[in-house]
């Protein structure tokens, strides 16, 4: 071998124990350049080649061809296994344990009053109830003139509520003040379609009442429940409230109906529980206002009340919910304190 192919060979020799040492893919990169690069040493003795005599460039060419490649394929034989060693320490330390819990992120809870009523229709469920729906701005007709509320009768003043004409049709409109509209709807629908009487349904949702102060908002959630049959009675009404009430509050009460007065039933009653305070003594606590449908109701709605009789009972939702908890002020449900919040989720 002549002069330049042995110096080739030193120098290649020292090229690749130096890319043997190199312990980062930066310095394998470095190396590249300072090597293979525009102005690598092997690049600048390739150049020089043609300032050789003729006879001894072919076999420098070959010399520095082979030192090329052999740098070549060191630079990425090197590269490569810093690559892999980088991978398997990666993979060495970031193990995932796939049998730790998953990390604790804010878990919501279903909101008291929403619980309350999927209880309700849960309960009523069981007894053979629908789940009705109606909509929160409703008509007149729905809400009082089919429920045996005349314009001017006095018990609308108890129901004062927001009026509007949303569509400028002229057709007024009011936020419901409560869920009985819901009834007038589920029997005018069986009638109908011809699925009913007998029927039996319950409503669930918000109503709305010029109201506020420690047990009232001015928005609200009832429970409404209507049955129709042929022989629906009073002491049928008063078994299924008695059977509500003990699977609501999962216990016993000793309960009272006391005679009332509703448009849209008679007889009408207000139910009673008695409530036993720390102290021993008993305190009547209103839950919830029933009654036999009145038969004007049925003929609004297209059902002869000569054939068939019903009961109706309406409750408020957040009522019910203060009571089963011993919440003692109804607003807290709309404070929306997670603090309160938390305690049923
Ligand atoms: N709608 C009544 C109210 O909001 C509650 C009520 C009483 C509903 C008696 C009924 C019922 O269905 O029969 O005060």
């Amino acid at each position: 071998m002549d002069e330049t192919g042995t110096r080739a060979d030193d120098d290649t020799g020292r090229a690749l124990a130096e890319i043997a040492a190199a312990t980062t893919p930066d310095a394998v990169e470095a190396l590249r350049v300072a090597l293979l690069g525009k102005a690598g040493s092997v690049t600048l003795r390739l150049k020089a080649l043609g300032a050789l005599p003729g006879d001894q460039r072919k076999a420098a060419g070959e010399a520095i061809n082979r030192s090329r490649d052999a740098i070549g394929a060191a630079l990425a034989e090197r590269r490569r296994a810093l690559d892999d060693a980088a991978l398997d320490l990666r993979l060495a330390q970031e193990t995932v344990d796939v049998t730790l819990p998953g990390r604790d992120g804010h878990r919501g809870g279903v909101h008291p009053v929403s619980r309350t009523m999927e209880r309700m229709a849960g309960i009523f469920g069981r007894m053979g109830y629908a789940v009705a729906d109606g909509p929160e701005i409703e008509d007149d007709w729905h809400n009082f003139e089919a429920l045996n509320f005349p314009p001017h009768h006095p018990a609308r003043a108890m129901h004062d509520t927001f009026y509007m004409r949303p569509d400028g049709s002229g057709v007024p409109r009011l936020l419901r003040t409560h869920t009985s509209g819901v009834q007038v709807r589920y029997m005018m629908d069986a009638v109908v379609d011809g699925s009913g009487p007998p029927l039996r349904m319950i409503a669930l949702g918000k109503v709305y009442r010029s109201d506020s102060d420690q047990t009232h908002t001015p928005m609200f959630h009832q429970c409404e429940g209507l049955l129709v049959d042929e022989h629906a009675s009073f002491a049928e009404l008063k078994g299924t409230l008695v059977a509500f009430v003990r699977a609501f509050f999962e216990r016993d009460f000793e309960m009272r109906f006391r005679p009332s007065y509703f448009p849209f039933t008679e007889p009408s009653a207000e139910v009673d529980i008695a409530w036993h305070q720390a102290d021993g003594s008993v305190r009547w606590l209103e839950v919830l206002g029933c009654g036999m449908v009145h038969p004007s109701v049925l003929r609004n709605v297209g059902i002869d009340p000569a054939r068939y009789s019903g009961f109706a009972f309406g409750m408020g939702v957040e009522r019910l919910a203060m009571l089963r908890h011993g919440v003692d002020d109804l607003r807290s449900f709309f404070d929306n304190d997670v603090r309160f919040l938390r305690q049923f989720a």
